[in-house]
Order: structure tokens, then C-alpha cells, then sequence
């Protein structure tokens, strides 16, 4: 089982086509299981973004099972302001051209895949004292958090339990800011789901970490960008993870300037 994990390709005027064609051909000659894409596909909510975002999308989808959940930048917040007006018109433009399915689940062979959908715009329940965060913070309602725990629980033993959602689960180390609006009570609200793996995007920066508690760990991996708005001037990247009986196994592949493509770097390598 092969999977890639990119995320905030932001199309518009930040999005790097030399990037876009490097992953269209590594999706080409690896041929993955699943490509996740991990929100922000978007940079405006323009038209014209999603369509770029959508024949991305159809390429991948013509090889590998594509999995996509939404991010900030594909809400247009601004129509509904502090939870007032209609919710449909928020992510209207990721329903009509990337997917109606916000929160989508997969199943193969091995492996169940839960979508939640961390993107509300500004509602009562996402204000934070930080005013630049107000439209950009992340939430994830117990509903949701209920939703995934049951379709793990009801995921076949064995099987590698992946949430996928756009927010940074873990604070970033460079930006120092947590995705979702509770801050490190996620981490114990994603362990509550019973998931193995949460594949993250937001924080512009990547990052594989195991986070343990008491006997439970669980290994999260949050892609950077393939837009030129990595954080701290970091190359652009992706996730390979590979899943074995045994083991788990997580790379960051990293643009190199001189190559002019994607290289693979160390692989983190989790026992099952
Ligand atoms: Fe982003
Ligand atoms: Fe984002």
C-alpha cells in the first residue's frame, strides 16, 4: 500500500508549476493506492483556481484513488460571518468543483481512511484572541470527532486507521501556532478516534512525528506546500508512506533546486 500526501498547492498566483509537473510524474511512474490531498487547493476560492485544482485532480484520479478534504483557502468565509447567513454558500465553490463529499471515507484492503472537514469560516466557535487567526483557525465539532471514533470502530481489525483533515494537528515549531481553535486538546480528541496516522496540511511546513500517550501513539504527518509560501524559506515537499505488515513508513520527499525535482530524504520508520 502506497500512499502520497500532498497539500496546500494554493492554485493561483503562488502555485510553482515546476512542482505541480514534478508530482504529476512521480503520481505517473509510482502509481499510489491513494493520493491525499490535504486542503488549501485554492488560494482565492476563485473559479479559476478550482478548475486548475479539478484537472489536477482528474490526472491523479485517472491513476490512483484520489482522497481530498477542504482547507481555509476553499471556504469564502466572508459569507457567513460569526455563524450568520447561509452555510451552504461557504464552501460552494470546493462542492461544485472539487467534491460535494466534505468528510469522506475510504476503505481498502488494510486500511480505513476518515475525512473531516476542519474548515467553518468564522463561527461563534472559532474566535480566538488572535485577530489574524480569525479566519484561518481550524475546528473540529465532537460530532465529527464521534463520526470518525465510529467508523474506526467499525473498520476491520487490523486495518491502519488514517484521519485526514486540513488544520496542523501539533503546533508548528517554526510558525508556533496550533491549527485547530483548542489547541493541544485535539491531539487527545484524535487519539479519542482510535486513529493510527492524522495526515495534516496548514502549517506551510512538514513535519512526521510519533506523539505518545500512555500506551497509544499516534504518528502525525503534516505536508508543506507545493505553492512558493513554504515557512522559513524550507524547499517545497511531500509524504510517500508505505505500508507494510510490519511497519510504517514515512517520507519527505523535498524539491532540489539543482536537480529541478523532488527527492526523496530520510524515511521515518514506525514498527506496526
Ligand atoms: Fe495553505
Ligand atoms: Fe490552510
Amino acid at each position: 500500500m502506497r500512499i502520497l500526501q500532498i497539500s496546500d498547492v494554493h492554485f493561483g498566483r503562488h502555485a510553482v508549476g515546476a512542482y505541480l509537473s514534478a508530482v504529476a510524474r512521480r503520481i505517473a511512474e509510482r502509481r499510489y493506492d491513494v493520493v491525499v490531498v490535504a486542503g488549501d487547493l485554492t488560494q482565492r476560492n476563485f473559479r479559476g483556481q478550482f478548475r486548475a485544482a479539478r484537472s489536477f485532480l482528474d490526472a491523479a484520479a485517472a491513476l490512483s484513488t484520489v482522497f481530498v478534504v477542504p482547507g481555509n483557502h476553499d471556504v469564502a468565509w466572508w459569507w457567513k460571518p460569526l455563524g450568520l447567513g447561509p452555510r451552504a454558500l461557504l464552501l460552494r465553490g470546493y462542492r461544485k468543483w472539487i467534491s460535494n463529499d466534505l468528510e469522506p471515507v475510504l476503505q481498502l484492503p488494510g486500511v480505513t481512511f476518515v475525512g473531516l472537514n476542519s474548515c467553518h469560516g468564522v463561527q461563534p466557535y472559532t474566535l480566538t484572541t488572535r485577530l489574524r487567526d480569525l479566519s484561518v483557525v481550524g475546528a473540529i465539532r465532537p460530532e465529527q470527532w464521534e463520526r470518525a471514533r465510529a467508523t474506526f470502530a467499525g473498520a476491520p481489525a487490523g486495518d491502519l486507521k488514517v484521519l485526514v483533515f486540513h488544520h496542523n494537528l501539533l503546533r508548528g515549531d517554526l510558525s508556533n501556532r496550533w491549527g485547530l481553535v483548542n489547541r493541544a486538546a485535539g491531539i487527545t480528541e484524535a487519539l479519542g478516534t482510535g486513529a493510527d496516522l492524522v495526515l495534516n496540511g496548514h502549517d506551510h511546513q512538514t513535519r512526521i512525528e510519533a506523539v505518545e500517550v500512555g500506551a497509544r501513539r499516534l504518528v502525525v504527518s503534516h505536508s508543506t506546500t507545493l505553492c512558493d509560501r513554504t515557512r522559513g524559506g524550507l524547499p517545497a515537499a511531500f509524504q510517500e508512506i508505505e505500508l507494510s505488515p510490519q511497519a510504517l513508513t514515512l517520507r519527505a520527499v523535498t524539491w532540489d533546486s539543482d536537480a529541478g525535482d523532488f527527492t526523496p530524504r530520510q524515511d521515518r520508520v514506525f514498527a506496526r
